[in-house]
């Protein structure tokens, strides 16, 4: 299945992300050489940039099985109780959105992530009974958009907490032509560059945009994926020179004709473009921000001269 194989089953094949993958290059031979389960680790970072490939990765480089939930699938303790009691020496348990795991299945979570221990609660009223079970040393991986959304107990029961930050322009290149190499389609640098370049340093939205373009190289008839092509291609999406796609031109023009560029808060936004907020800041925010096209501030938030300069318009004196 394409989806899977292009996933990275090793650190090594792992492009982008130097600094978390020296570091958990370390943590897995150290666990690895003392033969012991991995300390739980906790990913966050914007949508798209590798969470789960990660996390599969780090299942395969203990030598161990990936089991795979997320916050939302497990609705009651018994979900959680069951997931935990079918894990075996070792297995790496992803647990995906994990700040949206119920308040009431997170405290099932605390003891077993700290002590291996399953505390489960049989019967209700006078007669409930609490029993204890052992669990097997295990890894808990936790992914998340921000680390901020999770509540102090549960982020410091993590003993690694990495952070995934947007791709280097260069690394994304290196992922567009890995993919196109799995298509066996090939593709000139230059094609491969501009895509990588209007990725929003995002491998998945590099990925997303290769197969398009290829799609429409294909219909044309070319040997080659060439850079008129991916142009070309990129203009049909409306994926502008810098990685804006239509919702973020829509949001930064609505900030700028509709609140004279801000401080504007982020529901007043979101409710005049017709997006969720937690959308909005957890998928545009992050990169928007990074780029520097709008800023926080205490009040709101704001859109810079570089977004200005972006639509061709001139930065209002007030
Ligand atoms: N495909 C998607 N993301 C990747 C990455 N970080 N490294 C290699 N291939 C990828």
């Amino acid at each position: 299945y394409e989806e899977l194989t292009l996933r990275p089953q090793l650190l090594k094949q792992y492009i982008g992300q130097h600094k978390a993958k020296e570091n958990l290059a370390i943590f897995i031979e150290a666990a690895k050489m003392r033969n012991e389960a991995l300390d739980h680790v906790l990913l966050y970072g914007p949508p798209g940039l590798g969470k789960t490939t990660m996390a599969q990765i780090i299942a395969n480089e203990m030598g161990v099985q990936f089991k795979s939930t997320s916050g939302p699938a497990i609705e009651r303790s018994g979900d959680l109780a069951a997931i935990l009691s079918s894990l075996e020496v070792g297995d790496v348990l992803f647990i995906d959105e994990i700040h949206r795991l119920p308040r009431a299945v997170e405290e099932i979570l605390y003891p077993a992530m700290e002590d291996f221990c399953l505390d489960i609660v049989i019967g209700s009223g006078p007669g409930a009974r609490s029993v204890q079970l052992d669990l097997p040393p295990f890894t808990l991986v936790g992914a998340t958009t921000r680390a901020g959304l999770l509540t102090a107990p549960l982020r410091d029961r993590f003993g690694v907490l990495s952070r995934l930050e947007f791709y280097e322009i260069r690394d994304l290149c290196a992922i567009v032509e890995r993919t196109a190499e799995i298509f066996e389609t090939p593709i000139d640098k230059k094609a491969a560059l501009e895509i990588a370049r209007r990725s929003r340093g995002t491998p998945r939205i590099a990925n997303r945009l290769l197969k398009r373009v290829r799609d429409i190289s294909q219909v044309k008839g070319e040997q080659e994926i060439s850079l008129s092509t991916a142009q070309h291609a990129l203009k049909m999406l409306q994926v502008d020179d810098e990685g804006l796609d239509q919702i973020d031109h829509k949001l930064l023009l609505a900030m700028i004709e509709g609140f004279q560029g801000g401080p504007v808060g982020l529901d007043t936004i979101a409710a005049s473009i017709g997006e969720e907020s937690q959308t909005i800041e957890d998928v545009y925010e992050p990169f928007l921000l990074q780029q520097g096209f709008i800023q926080r501030t205490p009040r709101g938030r704001v859109v810079t001269p570089k977004a200005y300069a972006h639509f061709n318009l001139e930065v209002p004196r007030t």
